[in-house]
């Protein structure tokens, strides 16, 4: 059995906010605001985990009410949905996501991005993917003034036959 979740985050930059994006530090004078560490790519992915099991979504899991995911880093969320997951039977199977944000130019932190994923869900680099857009300087992303991530994964389940 196949199943597929989508993921979708935006948060606003900020002068002298850190930018990290799928657990990589971003070098840049703008960052992310936002309760916990504000990573929108871990945010997207752990929303397409759930959804793909159907698991609600992550402010069901981690209400940013509660003090104690305040400044959360972002891959306790991933972990935890991964582990969801994995419990119901289902393997990741793979990722696709893709960044939109105007500057910094990402594209040098593809890889220890990927790398990054790749750990925290315990895939094969080959199964995850990591694309980055502008907004071609149009709307509140391509003003600088926030930035968005989106998700899709894809969960398999050993179905048996007999059954
Ligand atoms: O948005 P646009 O199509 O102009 O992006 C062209 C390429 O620039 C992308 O395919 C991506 O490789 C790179 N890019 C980047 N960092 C960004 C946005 C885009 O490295 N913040
Ligand atoms: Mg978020």
């Amino acid at each position: 059995m196949i199943r597929t979740g989508l993921g979708w985050d935006v948060h606003r930059l900020a002068p002298g906010r850190p930018l990290i994006l799928g657990g990589v530090t971003i070098d840049s004078e703008i960052g992310l605001e936002g309760h916990s560490d504000a990573d929108i790519l871990l945010h997207a992915v752990t929303d397409a985990l759930l959804g793909a099991a159907a698991l609600g979504d992550i402010g069901m899991h981690f209400p940013d009410t509660d003090p104690r995911w305040k400044d959360a880093s972002s891959s306790v969320f991933l972990s935890h949905a991964a582990k969801l997951i994995r419990e119901r039977g289902y393997r990741i199977h793979n990722v696709d996501t893709t960044v939109i944000l105007e500057r910094p130019k990402l594209k040098d932190y593809r890889l220890p991005i990927r790398e990054s994923l790749a750990r925290a869900l315990q895939l094969d680099l080959d199964c995850v993917s990591v694309k980055f857009k502008t907004a071609e300087r149009v709307g509140p992303v391509g003003e600088g003034r926030s930035a968005e991530a989106q998700a899709v994964v894809t969960i398999e389940k050993a179905v048996n036959q007999h059954e």
